[in-house]
Order: structure tokens, then C-alpha cells, then sequence
């Protein structure tokens, strides 16, 4: 009598642990799949270049003027970026080859849940003839935008580590210097760039693997 309740008992104090185990392994699962975060989306929101804008009349301020935006999707994440990289550059039609025309700096900052970063810049180029010489025979320019960075995510209490940010697009400029079409435009990843590997806890790992040791 006694042993069969003993046995009882022990059956049910094993048959607990594995539903805490599994219990615990299944909150650990889905947290890590409601937390796990997604990189920001990036667009060319405006650009100008004073040099191009027909109506002006002079082509002397060749300055490349502007803004990019930085959507962070996420609803339980921040993020940190490091310094934002920018490179214009454009491609010779004649040689087919691509030259850099100027960088930018855009200063590390934080980003809040869900929130949109609009960041204006103003490159000067490396050299003023890039600017002018990137003007089609259609009176157009086009040239490339490439962004690249490295984010961490902020989930709840900890950082995550760094990941790799790297996105490009192309822009064209009419002849009043500014970006042909009123639509932004979504930066995609550039070919060289690893996609965003997705971190899993160990403790989730951990209890699944004990859950399935035991059974
Ligand atoms: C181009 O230059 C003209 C003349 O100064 C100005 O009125 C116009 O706003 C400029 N275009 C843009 C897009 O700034
Ligand atoms: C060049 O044009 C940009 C954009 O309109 C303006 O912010 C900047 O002050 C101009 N630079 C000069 C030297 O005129
Ligand atoms: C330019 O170069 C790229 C890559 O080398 C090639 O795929 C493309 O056909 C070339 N285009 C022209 C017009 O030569
Ligand atoms: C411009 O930026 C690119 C990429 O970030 C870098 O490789 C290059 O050395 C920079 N050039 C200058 C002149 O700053
Ligand atoms: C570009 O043009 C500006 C304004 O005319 C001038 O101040 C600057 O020295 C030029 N820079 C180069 C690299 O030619
Ligand atoms: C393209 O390269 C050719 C040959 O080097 C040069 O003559 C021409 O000015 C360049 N065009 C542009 C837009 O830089
Ligand atoms: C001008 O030519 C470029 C390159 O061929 C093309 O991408 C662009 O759409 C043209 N723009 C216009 C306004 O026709």
C-alpha cells in the first residue's frame, strides 16, 4: 500500500517537473518569438542637387542635399545605431564604371519603439565635375545611394549585439535637380551584405533539450 503511494506520488512529482519543463520551454519560445526584433527599414525620402536645378542658372553650389528615413518596425525593441555611412556615388554611362561622388556622416543616435528618424544630409562632393559630368543626354541624373551601419536592438532590459546594416538604392534627378519621382525610395540590401542571423537564448535551447532528455 505504502510503496504504490510512494510510486504514485513520485509519478506525479515527475509528471509536474516535465509540465513546468515544458510549460517554462514554451514561454521561452513564444517570448523569444514575440522579442525577436527586425531591422530597420530605410528610404531616400528627398534629394536635391542645387547644381542640376536648370532654373537657377548657376552651377556652382554642387552640393548633394538629402534625407533619409529610418523606420524601426518594431513594437517591443529600440535601437541603437552606430554612425550611419553614406556614399553617393554614380556611374559613368561611357566607361561603365562606378565612382564615389561624396560621403556622409549621419551621428550615432537611439531610436524608440515604432518610431520614424528623418535625417537630413549635405555632402560636398570630391570632386564638383562628378556632379555635373552625372547629367544624362535626357537632361536626368542618376546616382546611388548606399547606407551602411551596424544597429543593436534594445529588448527590455539588455542590448543585443551588433548587426550589420548594409542598403543601397539608386535615385534619378530631373532637370529641376530634385528626385524624378515623388515616391520614396526603399533602400535594399546591397549583394555584399549577410543577412540578419537571429539570436536564440540558450535557456530556451537548454530546456528544450533537458524536456526531451527526460522524455
Ligand atoms: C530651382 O531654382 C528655382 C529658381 O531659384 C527655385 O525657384 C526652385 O525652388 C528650385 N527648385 C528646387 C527644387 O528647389
Ligand atoms: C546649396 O544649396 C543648399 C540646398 O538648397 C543650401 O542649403 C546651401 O546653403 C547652399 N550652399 C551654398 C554655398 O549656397
Ligand atoms: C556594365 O557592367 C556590368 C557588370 O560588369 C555588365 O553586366 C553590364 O552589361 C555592363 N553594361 C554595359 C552597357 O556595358
Ligand atoms: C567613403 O566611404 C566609403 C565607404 O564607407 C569608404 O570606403 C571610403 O574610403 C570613403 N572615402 C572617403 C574619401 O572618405
Ligand atoms: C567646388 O565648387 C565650390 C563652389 O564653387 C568651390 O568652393 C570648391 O572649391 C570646389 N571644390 C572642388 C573640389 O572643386
Ligand atoms: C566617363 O569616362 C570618360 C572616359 O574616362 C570621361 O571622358 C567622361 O567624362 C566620364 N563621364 C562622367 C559622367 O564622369
Ligand atoms: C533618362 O535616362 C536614364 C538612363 O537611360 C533613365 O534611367 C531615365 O529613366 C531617363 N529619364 C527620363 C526622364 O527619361
Amino acid at each position: 500500500m505504502d510503496q504504490d503511494r510512494n510510486r504514485e506520488r513520485g509519478g506525479n512529482c515527475c509528471s509536474c517537473c516535465l509540465s513546468f519543463i515544458f510549460t517554462a520551454g514554451l514561454t521561452s519560445l513564444f517570448l523569444w518569438l514575440s522579442l525577436r526584433p527586425n531591422k530597420p527599414k530605410c528610404w531616400i525620402q528627398e534629394f536635391y542637387v542645387p547644381a542640376l536645378n536648370k532654373s537657377l542658372n548657376s552651377k556652382l553650389n554642387t552640393t548633394l542635399n538629402f534625407m533619409i528615413r529610418l523606420d524601426n518596425p518594431n513594437r517591443d525593441q529600440g535601437i541603437y545605431y552606430d554612425d550611419v555611412h553614406v556614399s553617393l556615388s554614380n556611374t559613368n554611362t561611357t566607361t561603365n564604371s562606378s565612382a564615389l561622388v561624396a560621403n556622409y556622416t549621419v551621428p550615432q543616435f537611439y531610436q524608440g519603439h515604432k518610431k520614424k528618424a528623418k535625417k537630413w544630409g549635405q555632402a560636398l562632393p570630391l570632386n564638383n565635375q562628378t556632379v555635373l559630368r552625372a547629367v544624362l543626354p535626357n537632361g536626368s541624373a542618376v546616382f546611388r545611394l548606399d547606407l551602411k551601419t551596424h544597429v543593436r536592438f534594445k529588448v527590455v532590459f539588455w542590448k543585443t549585439k551588433r548587426h550589420r546594416i548594409e542598403v543601397g538604392a539608386d535615385v534619378e534627378v530631373n532637370g529641376d535637380g530634385v528626385k524624378a519621382h515623388k515616391k520614396r525610395i526603399r533602400m535594399k540590401k546591397s549583394d555584399s551584405s549577410t543577412r540578419l542571423r537571429s539570436y536564440f537564448p540558450v535557456c530556451v535551447l537548454m530546456n528544450l533539450l533537458v524536456f526531451f532528455a527526460i522524455l
